[in-house]
C-alpha cells in the first residue's frame, strides 16, 4: 500500500470488521491521519467531485471559486467557451491565486505575492523580474516555466452541473454516475435553464462523513425532523423507495407524498414528531405544483463522496459537502429556479427555501444532529456504529425504512480507501 508522507499505513489506522457493511468503526470520524488518507484517496482519488453549476459562469472569462477536498479550486470559462478547473495554489510558493468567490474578465490569474501569471489552461506565462535587474539576480538560465504549471483538474458537466476529478483513473462521468443515476438527473434537471435563487453556507461541528451519512438516512426524516411527519410532508408511509447504480456508490431516495396511506407506525402519540391536531396557519408555505409525471415529491439523489441532488417538493438545489478536518465541515446549498418557469412557479419556489438550509423546517436539525453524534464518539475508538436496518447489503430497496444507502457510502469509502 502506498504511503502518504508522515502518515501511518491505512492498515494500521482503519480495523474495519471483515467484509461488512453494517458496522462503521467510531474513529474514522475524529482521527487527523484517516482525514488525510481521505483527502488523498477520495476527494484527490477516482471520484467526481461536484464543482458549481454551469450557471455561476455564464459568459466566457467568468470563474469561481470551490474546493474539492481540501483543495482550492477555480471553476472558469475560457475565452473559447470551455469549462476548466485549476487548483487555486500557485507553484511558487504556494498562495492562492484568487481570493475573491467569483469575478468576471478575468483572462489570467496573477499570483498576489510575486506576480507569477498563470493562463486559464494553468500554464505559467510570467514571472517578475524573470531575468533580474540591471541584469542582476533572475531565474537561471535553464528554468523550465512549462514544468510549473497548476494542477489541473478533468471537468465534465451534466444537465448545468460542473464535475471535476483529480484521477486518470476516474471513468466518464456518465460511466462513473451510472444509467439510473443519469436517468434522474435527466429527470430532474429536463434541459431547463438553471438559474440561482439562494444559497446558503452551513459551518457543521461535526465529521464531513456524519452530514453525507445523514443526507442517506432514510429512515430519520419523519423521526428527527418534527415538521415533516406532523405536515405529512414525508413518511415512510408514504410509497417510495431507493435506487442504486451497479456498483452501489451512489443512491436516489424518492416518496410520493400524496399516496401517504397513514399507517399504525404514525398515530397520534406513537412517534416524537407526531401531533394529532396541528396545521399550518399558512398553508402556502408547503403548497406545490405537481412537477414531475412520476409524482415523486421528495428526492434526494446522493452521489459518491459529498454531493446530492435534492428535491423537497418543488425546492430544487445542490448540496456539496467541504471537509474542514476532522469534527467540522461546511454544506453549501444553492437553490435553483429556472428560466422556463413562471412567475408563480418561481414564487412557489422561492417560499419553498424556508423548507431547507442551515435554518430550514426540516432540514435545522440535521445541522445540530451531526453534532450530537460527533460529542458522543469522542474517545470511543473502539466502538463500532450499527447500520443494519434492512440488511447488510448497499442494495436499492422497495421502502426507505432501511440503512442501505450509508452502508453504500461505505462499500465505496472502502473500495477507494484501500481498506
Ligand atoms: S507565492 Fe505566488 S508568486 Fe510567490
Ligand atoms: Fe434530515
Amino acid at each position: 500500500m502506498a504511503r502518504t508522507p508522515g502518515v501511518r499505513p491505512l492498515d494500521q489506522l482503519i480495523r474495519w470488521p471483515e467484509a461488512d457493511l453494517a458496522r462503521v468503526p467510531l474513529h474514522i470520524y475524529n482521527d487527523p491521519e484517516i482525514y488525510a488518507w481521505e483527502q488523498a484517496r477520495v476527494f484527490r482519488g477516482p471520484t467526481w467531485s461536484f464543482l458549481a453549476l454551469e450557471c455561476e459562469i455564464p459568459k466566457p472569462n467568468d470563474y469561481c471559486l470551490t474546493k474539492v477536498g481540501d483543495t482550492p479550486v477555480i471553476v472558469l470559462r475560457t475565452a473559447e467557451g470551455a469549462v476548466h478547473a485549476l487548483v487555486n495554489r500557485c507553484t511558487h510558493k504556494g498562495s492562492v491565486l484568487c481570493y475573491d468567490s467569483r469575478g468576471e474578465n478575468k483572462r489570467s490569474f496573477v499570483c498576489p505575492y510575486h506576480a507569477w501569471t498563470f493562463d486559464q489552461s494553468g500554464e505559467l506565462k510570467g514571472i517578475a523580474f524573470e531575468k533580474g535587474v540591471g541584469g542582476l539576480g533572475g531565474m537561471p538560465e535553464g528554468f523550465d516555466k512549462t514544468k510549473h504549471a497548476l494542477t489541473r483538474l478533468r471537468v465534465e458537466t451534466i444537465e448545468g452541473m460542473v464535475f471535476g476529478t483529480f484521477s486518470n483513473q476516474t471513468p466518464p462521468l456518465e460511466q462513473y454516475l451510472g444509467a439510473p443515476m443519469v436517468a434522474h438527473i435527466r429527470r430532474t434537471i429536463r434541459g431547463r435553464t438553471m438559474q440561482i435563487i439562494g444559497r446558503y453556507n452551513h459551518i457543521m461541528p461535526s465529521n464531513w462523513k456524519l452530514y453525507i451519512e445523514n443526507s442517506r438516512d432514510t429512515h430519520h426524516p419523519s423521526l428527527l425532523h418534527a415538521f415533516f411527519a406532523t405536515f405529512k410532508l414525508n413518511r415512510l408511509s408514504a410509497e417510495g423507495g431507493i435506487r442504486h447504480d451497479a456498483r452501489n456508490w451512489h443512491h436516489l431516495v424518492f416518496a410520493k407524498r400524496h399516496t401517504d396511506q397513514g399507517h399504525e407506525e404514525y398515530s397520534p402519540g406513537k412517534l416524537r414528531t407526531m401531533k394529532a391536531d396541528f396545521g399550518l396557519n399558512d398553508p402556502s408555505l408547503i403548497a406545490q405544483w405537481m412537477e414531475f409525471d412520476d409524482n415523486i415529491t421528495n428526492a434526494l439523489q446522493s452521489i459518491y463522496p459529498g454531493f446530492v441532488l435534492q428535491q423537497i417538493l418543488n425546492s430544487i438545489g445542490t448540496r456539496q459537502i467541504i471537509p474542514r478536518g476532522t469534527d467540522e465541515c461546511e454544506l453549501v446549498w444553492t437553490v435553483v429556479a429556472f428560466e422556463e418557469d413562471t412567475p408563480e412557479q418561481r414564487a412557489i419556489r422561492i417560499k419553498q427555501s424556508n423548507l431547507v438550509g442551515p435554518h430550514g423546517y426540516v432540514s435545522m436539525e440535521d445541522g445540530a444532529i451531526g453534532g450530537f453524534v460527533q460529542q458522543g464518539i469522542k474517545g470511543d475508538r473502539d466502538k463500532q456504529a450499527v447500520v443494519e436496518m434492512g440488511g447488510s447489503t448497499a442494495d436499492g430497496q422497495p421502502t426507505r425504512a432501511s440503512e442501505t444507502s450509508v452502508r453504500g457510502f461505505y462499500k465505496a469509502y472502502r473500495e477507494t480507501m484501500g481498506i
